[in-house]
């Protein structure tokens, strides 16, 4: 997860209400990349860090901020895109539909408001009689597309970003709730969605086998199933049983039904397993009868559910209601509290981050919380251990956490539990506070706290001044350097760099790439070692060859900058073009008053901190060495080129709204930008065109508020002459 910032303009912790208009550009920034992080740890790694609760709020203050500062949305931020882009290893595949995520209600009254929404939306006052809603349980798994042409299945594409999927097709014909040809009268073109699951048993048993073959076992059904649908060889997946229930479609050439719950009945008819709990109600008691009766009933089922969904039964009213941003309007996901348990913390651990962070994590006795066995949670930072919160709150009542407590745990969804509250009668008597390091447990530097200076508040992260003599921080370092959208270099891991590291083998990126000489002229021999033979030391070779040709997005992002995350990545290799060009910019930056300072603050999506923190980092002359060396082995190639010349797009502000049939968003989005336009996801006065499809909304309409142009799909292709 990214770390936390401590600079000037900043505007974390400082309510909407309040931020001034560059503190809400950095504030959009910082969230849209820390949400594209969790939706990446969420959908490609199965392995969140943060809880449901706290992954909405920061959805919900990305929103907020951009209602107060539309001007500022990003083009690419958080409220344009669902989830994270596919992972790599599998064929792409475009919706025809978009696969869309759901808004989230937590208690009664969010239930209420939303079917008052509904209603006022639709202007569906009580005369006009009741309004259907479907409840339904929300499965706790991961939602697949599967796509039937004439009753025979031709694909299965996961969610993906929403727009582009996986293809994990030869997986998904080995589930057998997924049938290879549709029984009945059906459509020529049917696309069924639906929820990939695993049954408890089925978990168990897998867990069972996995332990007994000395592998690893998985935290949960989800990551269970999540990780099996995912497998290269789908001989595995076979192996592996999983579920489906069906509850959604995306394009269909005929509709044979106008209601959902009508809907689902035929995709049961066709031969899919639907759920039997979904009930049809007319008013919100009867929904949040529903809602309590499955959450009371919910040990009781055979799969893991995590809320129950509303959807308005009515096709028309879904149509006429049609999406904010990412979810449909006439649906919401009404999710169960989180799950908690007591038990002892038997001691608190410093990690050491690639930043040098100071992390404290607890130690826990081992409870199972909600059917899941948990020994760790996140402590967060010293601060939190004492009981204080990012403002300088007070949390807990102020009571602070020490080992031999016995403390409240809680699990929301499957992410990292979190310590929510101290039982003071059961401390023991000799339990001491807690003294947090103020040196490296790694190296033994000085860890401080870093002064923010303008609100003279020390940051809650302490970190270790070690620099590249900390082992903890070189080896985070290298793990970043080969991670999945950096390096990515196959068969070199956390355990490789670990072990590379602790010979003395790859001390810095750099030595990576000279390893097969070091090999070849017996200075390191990586045959001879354990579990290394000629084959898998060839094989690694390969991999780390296939590598010196690098994106010149993933080669910045790889070098694990301070605030530079992926997305930040791509705007500046898309900005600079090449590595020489870019690297000449951070150089000549350092100079406050030099154009090439301005140019970099200048690029959008791309505020102070980072441009500060990136001014920094090659100012140093251990990274410039670092770079030297890496340089000499691997070449960043050109980004592509924005070459807008000519182009009747270039410079304007383009929004896409409705739905498109000619390209995909993401094609939409990428031909605009080639073009030079700047794509955005929302209508403001720096709108230049609207390019509308069907079912055009609330942004169609400011447009024509405004009184901004506004053409069609294929007014588009005619201006852009494609
Ligand atoms: S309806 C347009 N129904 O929840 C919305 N989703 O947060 C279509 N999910 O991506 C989704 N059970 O993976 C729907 N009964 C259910 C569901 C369900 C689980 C998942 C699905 C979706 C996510 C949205």
């Amino acid at each position: 997860m990214s770390e936390h910032a401590t600079g000037i303009e900043h505007g974390k912790g400082i309510p909407v209400e309040d931020l001034t208009a560059d503190q809400a550009r950095q504030e959009l920034v910082r969230l849209a990349e820390e949400i594209a992080e969790n939706d990446r740890l969420y959908h490609q790694d199965d392995a969140p860090v943060i809880s449901d609760a706290d992954y909405d709020a920061l959805r919900r203050r990305n929103l907020a901020i951009e209602e107060r500062f539309p001007e500022l949305v990003l083009g690419d931020g958080p409220s344009v895109q669902v989830g994270a882009a596919p992972a790599s290893g599998f064929g792409k595949i475009s919706h025809v539909v978009p696969m869309l995520s759901l808004d989230n209600a937590f208690n009664d009254e969010d239930v209420r408001d939303f079917v008052g929404r509904v209603r006022r939306f639709l202007k569906f006052d009580p005369l006009m009689g009741a309004l259907a809603v479907t409840a339904e349980p929300k499965i706790d798994g991961l939602s697949l597309s599967l796509r039937y042409e004439n009753g025979a299945l031709v694909y299965a594409a996961t969610r993906g970003d929403g727009t582009t999927g996986e293809n994990v097709t030869s997986n998904a014909r080995t589930i057998k709730d997924i049938p290879e040809t549709l029984e009945g009268d059906v459509p020529a073109v049917v696309e069924i969605r639906g929820e990939v699951y695993m049954a408890h048993k089925d978990f168990q048993d897998l867990n069972a086998r996995m332990e007994a073959n000395g592998g690893k076992v998985f935290a949960n059904p989800r990551n269970a199933a999540a990780g099996s649908l995912r497998q290269l060889k789908s001989e595995i997946t076979a192996s592996r049983p999983l579920r489906f229930f069906a509850y959604a479609w995306g394009e269909m050439s005929e509709m044979p039904s106008d209601t959902q719950a009508g809907m689902v009945d035929c995709f049961g008819t066709w031969g899919f397993k639907t759920n039997p709990l979904m009930k049809r109600c007319e008013t919100v008691d009867e929904l949040l009868a529903v809602y309590h009766g499955i959450e009371e009933n919910r040990a009781g089922l055979d799969y893991d559910i995590d809320g129950v969904v509303y959807k308005v039964d009515r096709l028309d009213l879904q149509e006429r209601l049609g999406f904010v941003s990412r979810s449909p309007r006439w649906a919401i996901a009404h999710k169960f509290p989180a799950e908690q348990a007591f038990t002892v913390l038997n001691d608190i651990e410093i990690q050491v981050g690639r930043t040098g962070a100071l992390t404290p994590v607890a130690k826990l006795e081992p409870i199972t919380v909600g059917g899941v066995v948990v020994s760790n949670a996140t402590l967060h930072n010293e601060d939190y251990i004492k009981g204080i919160g990012q403002d300088g709150e007070p949390i807990r009542d102020g009571k602070d956490i020490r080992v031999g407590d016995t403390v409240k745990i809680q699990r929301a969804g499957d992410v990292i539990p979190q310590i929510v509250d101290v039982d003071l009668d059961k401390r023991p008597a000799d339990a001491v506070m807690f003294e947090f390091p103020t040196v490296c447990p790694a190296c033994g530097s000085h860890a401080v706290r870093e002064e923010n200076e303008k609100t003279g508040r020390r940051d809650a992260v302490r970190r270790c001044t070690g620099g590249l003599i900390c082992p903890a921080q070189a080896t985070e370092k290298l793990k970043h350097f080969v991670s999945r959208n950096a390096f990515d270099i196959e068969g070199f891991g956390d355990k490789q760099v670990d072990a590379f590291y602790k010979d003395g083998l790859v001390m810095a990126p750099a030595d990576i790439f000279t390893l097969e000489e070091r090999d070849k002229r017996a200075l390191t021999k990586l045959r001879n070692r354990e579990g290394w033979g000629a084959l898998s030391a060839k094989n690694l070779f390969e991999a780390i060859t296939a590598r010196r040709n690098i994106d010149l997005h993933r080669f910045i992002f790889a070098l694990g900058i301070r605030h530079v995350g992926e997305g930040n990545a791509k705007l500046l290799a898309r900005a600079y073009g090449s590595w020489t060009a870019f690297y000449d910019a951070m150089t000549a930056a350092h100079d406050h008053e030099s154009d090439a300072w301005a140019e970099l603050n200048d690029i959008d999506g791309i505020g102070h901190i980072v441009a500060e923190a990136l001014v920094e980092f090659f100012a140093e002359d251990h990274n410039r060495g670092q770079l030297d060396a890496l340089l000499a082995e691997v070449t960043p190639q050109e980004a592509e080129k924005i070459d807008a010349s000519g182009s009747p797009v270039a410079g304007k502000t383009v929004v896409f709204t409705g739905s498109l049939e000619r390209m995909t968003r993401d094609e939409a989005k990428a031909m605009a930008e080639r073009l030079g336009a700047k794509v955005s996801g929302s209508v403001s006065k720096k709108t230049d065109l609207v390019v509308a499809g069907p079912g055009a909304g609330s942004k169609l309409k400011k447009a024509q508020d405004l009184q901004i142009e506004v053409i069609s799909e294929d007014g588009w292709f005619d201006l852009v002459g494609a």
